[in-house]
């Protein structure tokens, strides 16, 4: 009986110590969404083991390239309009904490005030996911109107902050380092290959598109010319995808296009071109700032963004991927979404897709 009793514990200690104990964690992808999820993981469980397997980090991922403006698209979608707005606001809370730590500029977080301009179309001023959640965003005087090229009709004015990746990832990949993770260069080719996890976190962006031969993934190419221009200190959009956005040292992203399903990684010279006149539309120095380089990435897109749990091959997987031309923004609320996910994943006995 009283072996019985203990082969019992030790069924239950084995099982409790696996769960609870120390639990494998991989995080598939070391882009902006990766790296959240990762660090938000371990602020969760703080015994648990978490490796960040990626093909490639910090400066070599999508995430770099961006400028990353909190300015979620208004077609930015997850499965539900609620779901989508709790996404956004979290988001918004995450980058606003932040932002008031003294460390925000190390993290590469600054606040942004910003313009849209048409000259076509009122609508395009307006975002249903951000004008109550931000302090202010309001319609923009005639005063203002004057700063937007001739023939400018509509305008908006809020004030937003933008986060840029070549301070963040590095910052949080520390912290994820102290506390025991691990960053490991590799590509994964299947989920069957990480059976030796106990939760696998799919935060591989387009990369996500073969790992679950997921055909709803479209790249949504963009370019943007990074120039010095530190006079520029608040950012403008205007019609045909302009947009202006200064960031630290001075740096300011010019862009931009969106080519849909297009997987072309080279600089265009006539793209380059084009933005560079439509934004001199809007500031004419802007010609002469100097070129600091020309960037091209594929936004990964697909409505809705995926943060699913899904049992494949044995292997827990949660997925958080598709966040096209929003991710920097809306990594925070949907790492926070696939976190829980994985908890409730990890503690449940379910072989089941959840
Ligand atoms: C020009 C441009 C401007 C942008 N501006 C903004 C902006 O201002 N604000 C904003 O919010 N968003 C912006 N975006 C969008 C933003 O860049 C993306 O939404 C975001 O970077 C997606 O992050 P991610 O972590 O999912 O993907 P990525 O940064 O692409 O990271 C994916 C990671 O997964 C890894 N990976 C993929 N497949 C595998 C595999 N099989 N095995 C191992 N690792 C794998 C990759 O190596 C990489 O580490 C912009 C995008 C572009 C192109
Ligand atoms: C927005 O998020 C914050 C922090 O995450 C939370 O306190 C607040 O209740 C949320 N508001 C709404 C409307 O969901």
């Amino acid at each position: 009986m009283k072996s019985m009793q203990s082969i019992v514990t030790k069924c239950l200690e084995t099982t409790t110590s696996k769960m609870y104990g120390q639990p494998n964690i991989a995080v598939i992808g070391g882009g902006v969404v990766g790296i959240t999820v990762a660090k938000l993981f371990q602020d969760q469980l703080k015994n648990a083991k978490v490796t960040v397997l990626a093909e490639q980090f910090t400066e070599d991922t999508t995430s770099h390239i961006a400028a990353g403006i909190f300015k979620p698209g208004t077609s930015f979608k997850g499965p539900t309009k609620e779901i989508t707005k709790k996404w956004v606001n979290d988001s918004w809370h995450y980058w606003q904490d932040m932002l008031k730590t003294p460390d925000a500029e190390q993290i590469g977080i600054m606040p942004l005030g910003t313009y849209i301009f048409s000259k076509e179309n009122y609508h395009v001023t307006r975002n249903y996911l951000i004008e109550d959640l931000m302090p202010i965003y309001r319609p923009v005087t005639d005063e203002e109107l004057k700063l937007a090229p001739v023939g400018t009709k509509f305008g908006s004015y809020f004030l937003t902050l933008k986060a840029e990746c070549g301070r963040y990832l590095p910052w949080m990949e520390k912290i994820i380092v102290q506390r025991g993770g691990e960053l490991v260069k590799r590509k994964v080719e299947n989920f069957a290959s990480l059976s030796n996890y106990d939760l696998v976190f799919n935060c591989a962006g387009l990369g996500a598109k073969y790992l679950c031969d997921d055909h709803d993934l479209v790249p949504i190419r963009g370019q943007v010319i990074k120039v010095k221009a530190p006079w520029v200190k608040s950012s403008f959009y205007g019609d045909t995808d302009t947009y202006i956005i200064p960031g630290l040292n001075g740096v300011v992203t010019l862009g931009g296009c969106r080519g849909y399903a297009s997987y072309n990684l080279n600089n265009c010279k006539y793209d380059a071109a084009s933005i560079m006149e439509r934004c001199s539309e809007f500031i004419p120095s802007l010609k002469d700032a100097e070129v600091i380089a020309h960037k091209v990435g594929l936004r990964p897109h697909r409505s809705p963004v995926r943060v699913e749990a899904e049992l494949i091959d044995g292997v827990k997987v949660v997925h958080c991927y598709g966040h096209g031309g929003d991710g920097v923004a809306t990594a925070p609320g949907t790492a926070i979404d696939a976190v829980e996910k994985g908890l409730n994943f990890l503690r449940s006995n379910t072989r089941n897709k959840l």
